[in-house]
């Protein structure tokens, strides 16, 4: 199925760019904010890039007028950010921390004020230290009802010009990285515990997108999932099933709870028999059916290609890259079910994310033929070193490249009938990557901060800033 002609992009298209609180406001105890899961796990010796924190970040607090007047002049539809639970509820319940509110407000009607249309992503990971120790955060059923008050609280104050909103962030990927890798807060390796987290996540998602209905009933909400398609290595039967497996276990395994509250049949039976099935009480399952999104939110950086892996094979312990040095991503896999290998197919990022624009298209498509919802791609970027030219330019032109080549993909999914409502790049401006510190950027916007030395935080604008704003201005007839 190749296109002589494209569809164009729909008129009302959201082009976009994304961030998250804890990567770019810094500001971490200003104006009562309380103290976030991130805010602890940074203070603990060698777990972030050079010992990195998001206490400064990229000041996007203090000069956030500064930065959306940047998003005005390369002419955004619309800006992705999270909200930080500890400004609302520095406890994570209880009493409204009010000047917390207010800076949202603030940063909601700047963006307005230039006709961007705000899409609010609820949790972005940045969960409130309290809640972590007083019930274990989501290790509790108890934070259903707390996200579910915090999520009311926000519709309640922003609703009225916030149409879109993400609710979690990412589940697969806070989870995994908190439960089952220990790269995130907070540094537990439990499988059984994995899977009850995910199942209490799920709730809350589902629990929030209910009331969503009765407080913004003219908004549209869903998760962002972290989508990286499942390619089988070979056409030998045993790649393809491990592919199969790799499908259901990484991302059917959320999918289909978003969209039918329903948990897929060989992924539960195969944790039933390992022991480490979620518990499950009577009013879940309706209640997961009652929270359906009205789009998902696909976050796309890359597809993973698997193999069988024997019961004695590869394991979830394998080096992660965060240091840029390229080749030093280890395979990983989960015994008798399936391996990551590398897909030589594929170029790679200088942090070994493969390089793959078809697999947005494949995804994009297995998506609306599994779930017929449209699709919001909250995230798509390229995460690498930038460069200050002598005479203070950037050229990114392999950030350029980069998104081109993803947005061609989108349009030939667009052809093909697939729904897109909007493409919020990651990022708008550099911004604090969690394990990655400051020397892995995604903006459109450089932001002078590094792990070390001079860092007055001035922003300056890349090539592939102007890149963009040709595409919005042209509505991607210009790619
Ligand atoms: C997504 C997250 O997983 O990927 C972002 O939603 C994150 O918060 C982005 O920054 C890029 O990841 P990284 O590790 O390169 O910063």
């Amino acid at each position: 199925m190749l296109h002589e002609k494209h569809k164009p992009f729909p008129q009302d298209f959201l082009w976009g760019a994304a961030s998250a609180a804890y990567q770019i406001e810094g500001a971490w105890n200003v104006d009562g904010k309380g103290k976030s899961n991130w805010d602890q796990f940074v203070r603990i010796p060698g777990k972030t890039f050079k010992g990195t924190t998001g206490d400064v970040a990229v000041d996007h607090y203090h000069r956030y007028k500064e930065d959306v007047a940047l998003m005005a002049e390369m002419g955004m539809k619309t800006y992705r950010f999270s909200i930080a639970w500890t400004r609302i509820f520095p406890n994570g319940k209880g009493e409204v921390n009010q000047k917390g509110i207010d800076f949202y407000n603030q940063l909601i009607d700047e963006l307005i004020k230039y006709n961007i249309e705000p899409i609010v992503t609820i949790y972005h990971w940045d969960l409130p230290q309290a809640l972590q120790e007083e019930y274990g955060g989501w290790e509790s059923r108890q934070i259903v009802e707390d996200f579910k008050n915090y999520s009311i609280t926000l519709f309640q104050a922003f609703g009225d010009r916030v149409k879109y909103w993400v609710s979690l962030n990412e589940q697969n990927i806070f989870t995994r990285l908190g439960y089952q890798t220990a790269l995130h807060p907070p540094g537990v390796k439990d499988d059984k515990l994995y899977y009850q987290v995910n199942h209490h996540a799920s709730l809350a998602n589902a629990a929030a997108i209910k009331a969503f209905r009765m407080y913004v009933p003219d908004g549209k909400i869903g998760p962002s999932f972290a989508y990286s398609p499942a390619y089988a290595a070979t056409a030998k039967p045993e790649d393809v099933l491990a592919a199969e497996n790799a499908e259901e276990l990484t991302n059917h395994w959320w999918m289909d709870v978003y969209a039918w509250g329903e948990y897929p049949k060989a992924t539960w039976n195969y944790l039933e028999r390992e022991g480490i099935a979620p518990q499950i009480e009577e009013g879940d399952l309706a209640l997961l059916k009652e929270g359906k999104p009205d789009f998902m939110g696909v976050n796309y950086y890359q597809t993973t290609t698997y193999e069988k892996n024997p019961l004695d094979g590869a394991t979830l312990e394998a080096n992660f890259n965060t240091t840029g040095k390229k080749g030093t991503m280890e395979d990983s896999g989960i015994p008798g079910l399936y391996k990551t290998v590398s897909n030589d197919n594929l170029e790679r990022t200088n942090w070994d994310w493969n390089i793959d624009p078809q697999g947005l298209r494949i995804g994009l498509r297995r998506i609306t033929n599994r779930y017929k919802l449209p699709v919001l791609i909250s995230e798509n970027g390229l995460g690498e070193y930038d460069q200050v030219e002598a005479d203070g330019t950037i050229q990114d032109d392999y950030r350029i490249e980069y998104l081109h080549t993803h947005l061609v993909a989108i349009q030939d999914a667009i052809t093909d009938g697939v729904a897109v409502i909007g493409y919020c790049v990651w990022s708008f401006t550099d911004l604090l990557s969690w394990l990655n510190g400051f020397q892995k950027r995604y903006g459109f916007v450089y932001v002078n901060q590094h792990e070390e030395g001079e860092h007055d935080l001035r922003r300056i604008k890349k090539k592939s800033f102007y890149w963009y704003k040709e595409v919005i201005e042209s509505n991607g007839e210009k790619l």
